[in-house]
């Protein structure tokens, strides 16, 4: 089966039971993604698909042959950090690190849906028609995506330097 992954094409035989994260991490060694929960709940295996955030433990490989799926090791490099990144270093987002891939990958994910003008909790009960990326709608937007060491002001101020 063939993928497309951080702009780059592989043939790959696998399991058809193989989950999304299981395939990134275990086929390709693609181990920037982190496997957490395993059951959707705390947004450490986050990657984009043609540009939208999913969770990869719930994602059936098989199903997304031919998408263009981006991980962290396609968002920036030790040298040439994303700007995200970076920004996390500026503002301490992060304590141990393990959640930060898929915060970054959520973040971007989250700009795009929010340039796209889909609502979250906050701009649904606001009943906004123009989306303002305050403090209090990156942390609803951002909420799938835990971090145990507690950095979520951090992560707020990182994400709302660059995409706000
Ligand atoms: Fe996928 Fe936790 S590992 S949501």
């Amino acid at each position: 089966m063939r993928f497309s992954i951080n702009g780059a094409d592989h043939e790959i035989d696998f399991d058809i039971r193989t989950s999304l994260l299981d395939l990134l991490r275990e086929h390709l060694q693609l181990t920037g993604t982190k496997k957490g929960c395993d059951q959707g709940a705390c947004g450490a295996c986050t990657v984009l698909v043609d540009g939208e955030r999913i969770n990869a433990c719930l994602a059936l490989a098989v199903q997304y042959q031919g998408r263009a799926i981006t991980t962290i090791e396609g968002l920036g490099t030790p040298g040439h950090l994303h700007a995200l990144q970076a920004a996390f270093v500026e503002h301490d987002g992060f304590q141990c690190g393990y959640c930060t891939p898929g915060q970054i990958c959520s973040a971007v994910g989250m700009a795009a849906e929010a340039r796209r003008g889909v609502p979250s909790v906050v701009t649904a009960d606001l009943a906004a028609t123009q989306i303002a990326l305050d403090h209090d709608e990156l942390r609803e937007r951002m909420s799938g995506n835990l971090c145990r060491c507690g950095a979520h002001n951090g992560i707020i101020d990182a994400v709302r330097q660059v995409l706000a």
